[in-house]
């Protein structure tokens, strides 16, 4: 079986995935592999799939992403040309308890290469789950809503650390923060436009104006 870093299209590491029965719970779970244009300035991750998304093998289509897509189209986000929506893990967890870090493990070459193949502009992590991968030792309550520069596998790119959608449903304070949240992704990519950038697969701000370190983590 082929590695999902030698696949070299999305259709081809979608496929791979989907015969790939080693993932911990790939068994009696459809596979939530993701969706959007292959060429996404946006790239969304979120936690795994819930029991909707398991049901109709789309990530972020019961009441969280509802919330998600409404904020993102308020925002000014063409859903079918500017973002790829995808999660850490891309099988639903049993009764949608958080994901073990061995089961994180064991999908990041995928999520790696969906990343590696999109290369967009501007990330959206939902949760701490998808934070940490990039930050990992940030804490949401104190990084949502700023944007990092950082770098995955040699391409710069703009984090935007954001709360999951489910826990902005969960309360007013959170979901306050959430939709605010929404404005900064809209001023990121109004600067991507103006600075003629977003055709280009880097980005570079003038400077970085969030309240933390340039994380090079991940170069
Ligand atoms: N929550 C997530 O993190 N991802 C989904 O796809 C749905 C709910």
């Amino acid at each position: 079986m082929k590695n999902p870093s030698q696949t070299s299209s999305l259709r081809e590491l979608q496929t791979l995935f989907e015969s790939d029965t080693s993932l911990p719970l790939a068994a009696g779970n459809n596979p939530v592999f993701g969706e959007g244009p292959a060429n996404a300035k946006i790239l969304a991750i979120g936690e795994a799939p819930g029991a909707e998304e398991n049901r109709l093998r789309r990530p972020f289509i019961g009441r969280s992403g509802q919330l998600l897509r409404k904020c993102l189209i308020e925002a000014g986000i063409i859903l079918e040309k500017d973002i790829y929506i995808t999660n850490v893990v891309k099988h639903r967890p049993p009764e949608n308890r958080d994901p073990t870090p061995e089961e994180i493990l064991a999908y990041a070459p995928y999520l790696d290469r969906q990343i590696e193949l999109i290369v967009p502009q501007i990330i959206i992590t939902l949760g701490r789950f998808s934070m940490n991968k990039f930050l990992p030792n940030a804490r949401i309550t104190q990084v949502h809503g700023t944007t990092e520069l950082t770098h995955f596998h040699g391409h710069k790119l703009m984090l935007i650390p954001m709360f999951h959608p489910a826990a902005a449903l969960r309360g007013t304070t959170v979901m306050n923060f959430f939709r605010a949240d929404f404005s900064k992704l809209k001023s990121s990519l109004d600067y991507l436009v103006t600075m003629g950038l977003e055709t280009e697969n880097s980005v570079v701000p003038q400077n970085n104006s969030s309240n933390l370190p340039i994380q090079n983590a991940l170069l």
